[in-house]
């Protein structure tokens, strides 16, 4: 397989692949621990990571295998001009696969096009971060048992997260799902994410700023962070970034198997009180993560290990 850009570029019978291939990691690691002895993971981090770096270079580790990377985007010829595809034509010739992640959308296509080995977007901009989404879909599955016949409600900024757009697209492949998106007005979905995904699979939503309203209603509530270095102005940020705040008193008006879901890092938007609740979901969430992406190294390379 040679890239990953977007989360509709794994079938439905994919991810279900990758979901067996993590829980058979999960039951028996020893079993992968040299699957990709001698093969190279480069990570290319030119925004800040700690989950989504951290948990490919783990992964890769776990697989037996190596990482190379820059230790930050101002040390690397990018800080003299090299363009994203020289960079990719480049590490190729290093590495067996590069995860990437850049401030500007469709950076990651652009190399995936220039590059030689496979490419995973570790998210590009305010566009998309599918190998999230793969942490979400495990997390889903393992608490909720389906990906079906769920009420989604998805809190905070929903114009520049990322984590949300790929979250959309991923669920609205399933029947029975609806929506409802939580947000300020002015951190509404893009009508892009609408139009391809929730409009075209015809699922429902709703749109409105209140959580507390939504709350009841919910199986599933993925808060997200207001994405302060996407904004223009830091009036705007300072206005929007505490619009939503889940506490342990909102929670009392959540039902008892709703699940909370955050990618993380949260900065306020749920109080470290609600941490002890058993429906806070956000740490298996980074755990399940790691899983998922060695799952998908390890298909992306064509390497296969029986399952038991
Ligand atoms: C997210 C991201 O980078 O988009 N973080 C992550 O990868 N878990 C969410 C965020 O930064 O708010």
């Amino acid at each position: 397989m040679k890239a990953v850009i977007d989360i509709l570029d794994l079938s439905t019978e994919e991810i279900m692949e990758l979901i067996a291939t993590a829980q058979d990691i999960i039951a028996d690691p020893d079993k992968y621990a040299h699957a990709c002895d001698r093969k190279k993971l480069a990570t290319l981090f030119f925004e800040p990571s700690t989950r989504t770096r951290m948990s490919f270079e783990a992964a890769m580790y776990e697989l037996g295998g190596h990482v190379i990377s820059m230790s930050s985007a101002a040390s690397s010829s990018a800080a003299k001009g090299e363009s994203v595809a020289d960079t990719a034509k480049t590490i190729s010739c290093y590495a067996d696969i590069i995860a990437m992640r850049h401030p500007k959308e469709g950076a990651a296509l652009v190399a995936a096009t220039n590059a030689s080995i496979p490419v995973i977007n570790a998210g590009d901009g305010g566009h998309c971060h599918p190998t999230q989404t793969m942490a979400d879909l495990l997390t889903i599955y393992r608490e909720k048992g389906r990906f079906d016949n769920l009420t989604i409600g998805v809190c905070g900024d929903l114009k520049f997260g990322r984590t949300v757009h790929s979250l959309v697209g991923a669920m609205s492949r399933y029947p029975g799902n609806k929506f409802i998106l939580i947000s300020p007005e002015e951190l509404k979905l893009p009508s892009y994410v609408k139009q391809e995904h929730l409009k075209a699979k015809h699922i429902p939503y709703e749109q409105t700023t209140d959580l507390e309203k939504a709350l009841p209603k919910l199986d599933i509530l993925y808060m997200t962070r207001v994405q302060r270095e996407r904004f223009f102005n830091e009036e705007d940020y300072l206005r929007l970034k505490d619009s939503y705040i889940l506490t342990k008193d909102k929670m009392k008006h959540a039902p008892e198997n709703m699940i909370v879901m955050h990618p993380l890092p949260r900065v306020n938007e749920i109080s470290v009180a609600v941490d002890d609740d058993p429906r806070a979901a956000y740490f298996k969430q980074v755990l399940n993560g790691k899983y998922m992406r060695m799952a998908l190294i390890l298909k992306m390379l064509g390497i296969r290990v029986d399952k038991a």
